[in-house]
């Protein structure tokens, strides 16, 4: 009886695939029709759309796609592909873009620098999808005299510290360690990087945006007003418009800074190590950040390494950590005095030599397959807690686990000043990491189940109710909307644990500035209204 019930479907859901293929092939074309004719109707210069529109025939169209994907989980040739990559030239373009893009009905996917570590802003769950690059928009401006520089989305971070760099050499911004990561995704979603302790996040030091909604309007910080200003600066651009740029504060940096790299195994007494570093590193000077990266090696041992960096000089910090933490046992030897620049590219772990020109080159950058996740700790961790990690890490074999230390300014900025939530109270943000080489369902599964096995582990030793992840860590395993449903539950699962209690006034900037949902992703924010209990 079984047998000849799926055999029929099967040629039914043959015929079906059938004919639904020709359908979406000709509608796909006919969809591509009627977006250029919009677009071509609607620009101040119809003559350059033929220059910004890729098609799934044009011959760049797969080195376009791929050349700010940068998770080979998402770039596979069965990986959803997008109907059309649009690279506008400038603002009335992203306008026309996003306006057409509604009228066909027709998902927009925005993307910066591709870094998104699930690959949202170049693949999608709905059935057809267009991709509005903002690679063309690169352009840093920085004045020194009134200490500001405005910084548009398609900049990478290389090139934001290269040209403050370029103006001043006593001058930096607090942004993120990898030098091609885009600045769009970036500072909407939070931003930290290595001077966490001493200025905070990228976003404490925005005062102004400019932005596209999904009206067209292009709006500035007083046009788009408080609550939409305050949602661009944490709760992610996606779910709100388009950001054409950013207006920051710079930030004062020593003419000399020091950087160091100390490395112990489990033999070495590491474990001592990371329990005096828990004491140490989120109460310290706040010119001093500290990194912890565990990985385990050989399934033998645990590498812990502590990489700094300290704003001054290298004597002040051998002082400071021989007093404070001992058991590291830092010498002058080991400490590297640099300028703030060459810190930026010593972070980037090169290791081939490079100079500062890398820090333009968007394509330094090794693409591989991986997974990340992220935790926060409020309570340090005992050495028995330490020895079951370690244990498991070494059992798994692959994943990496790094800790970056809050404190310092981190603790005195308020809860509610911008929609990250994870301020005072917070001792490190944990990131899982696996990367791999292999390709695959086998290894993907292999390497995924590893990590989601090692964030299960750790479920004692970290926050709860609800347990928090940073927002620019993506992780789609802690919820996802699905398509075609504006579904304000599921938004609320991810969400709290992104934003915790700022996600409710996050919700309401969104119903009010994007009614219809129509900036729309697998984890954007959710509205209220008429689709509430979906
Ligand atoms: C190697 C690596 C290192 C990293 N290091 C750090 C770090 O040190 N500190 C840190 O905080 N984070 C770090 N991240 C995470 C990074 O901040 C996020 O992935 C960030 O969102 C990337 O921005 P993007 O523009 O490159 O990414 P994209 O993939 O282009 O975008 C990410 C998200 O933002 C949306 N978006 C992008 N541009 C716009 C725009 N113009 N308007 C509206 N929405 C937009 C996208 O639609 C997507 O949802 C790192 C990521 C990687 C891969
Ligand atoms: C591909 O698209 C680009 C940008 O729109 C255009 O300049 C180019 O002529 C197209 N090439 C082909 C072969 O269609
Ligand atoms: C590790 O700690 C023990 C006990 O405190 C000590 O005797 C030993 O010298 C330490 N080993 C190293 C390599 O520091």
């Amino acid at each position: 009886m079984e047998k000849p019930v799926s055999l029929l479907s099967t040629v039914v859901i043959v015929l079906l695939l059938h004919v639904s293929d020709s359908l979406a092939a000709s509608s796909a074309h006919s969809l591509f029709d009627t977006f250029l004719n919009c677009l071509q109707t609607h620009t101040n210069q119809p003559n350059q759309v033929p220059n910004i529109v890729f098609s799934q025939t044009n011959t760049s169209y797969d080195s376009v796609l791929k050349a700010s994907a940068r998770n080979a989980r998402f770039n596979s040739p069965s990986a959803p592909k997008p109907l059309l990559i649009i690279t506008p030239l400038n603002e009335n373009q992203v306008q026309n873009t996003v306006l057409c893009a509604k009228s066909i009905g027709v998902q927009l996917k925005i993307r910066s620098g591709g870094h998104d570590f699930e690959g949202i802003s170049y693949v999608s769950q709905a059935s057809s999808f267009i991709i509005l690059d903002m690679f063309h928009f690169q352009n840093v401006n920085v004045d020194v005299q009134n200490e500001i520089a405005v910084i548009e989305a398609g900049a990478s971070l290389g090139q934001v510290y290269y040209r403050i760099y370029e103006k001043s050499k006593v001058h930096g911004f607090p942004a993120g360690v990898c030098p091609t990561v885009g600045v769009g995704g970036h500072i909407s979603g939070g931003g930290y990087g290595n001077m966490i302790r001493k200025h905070g996040l990228s976003v404490d030091h925005v005062i102004d945006a400019k932005m596209v909604d999904a009206n067209g309007r292009i709006l500035d910080r007083e046009a788009m007003g408080d609550d939409l200003f305050w949602a661009i600066r944490g709760g992610g651009g996606a779910s709100f418009g388009v950001i054409l740029s950013y207006t920051v504060k710079l930030v004062p940096v020593p003419e000399t800074v020091t950087v160091f790299q100390v490395d112990k195994s489990l033999e070495q007494n590491a474990t001592d190590v990371v329990l005096q570093w828990q004491q140490v590193a989120p109460h310290t000077d706040e010119r001093l950040f500290m990194r912890l990266v565990m990985q385990p090696v050989k399934k033998r041992t645990i590498r812990v390494s502590v990489m700094a960096l300290f704003l001054g000089g290298a004597d002040e910090v051998v002082t400071l950590l021989g007093k404070e933490f001992p058991l590291l046992g830092l010498k002058k030897e080991i400490c590297h005095e640099m300028r703030w620049i060459d810190s930026v590219v010593w972070w980037a772990s090169y290791n081939d030599g490079s100079t500062l020109n890398a820090l333009l080159d968007r394509s330094h950058y090794r693409v591989h397959y991986n997974k990340k996740k992220s935790d926060y700790v409020e309570t340090p961790i005992s050495k028995d807690g330490f020895n079951l990690i370690w244990k498991k890490m070494i059992e798994l074999g692959r994943v990496v686990l790094i800790f970056n230390p809050y404190g310092g300014r981190m603790n005195e900025i308020a809860y509610d000043a911008t929609p990250f939530p994870h301020r005072a109270g917070n001792l490190y943000k944990v990131q899982y990491s696996v990367t791999w080489e292999e390709a695959g369902d086998g290894a993907e599964k292999n390497f995924i189940g590893q990590i989601r096995m090692m964030y299960n582990y750790m479920t004692p030793f970290v926050s709860k109710n609800p347990r928090r992840a940073y927002f620019n860590y993506r992780d789609l395993d802690i919820g996802v909307k699905m398509h075609g449903k504006d579904s304000y539950q599921d938004g609320v699962v991810y969400g709290s644990k992104y934003f915790n209690r700022n996600l409710e006034r996050l919700v309401k900037v969104k119903s009010a500035i994007d009614p219809e949902n129509y900036f729309w992703n697998e984890q954007s924010i959710p509205t209220l209204g008429r689709n509430k209990n979906n």
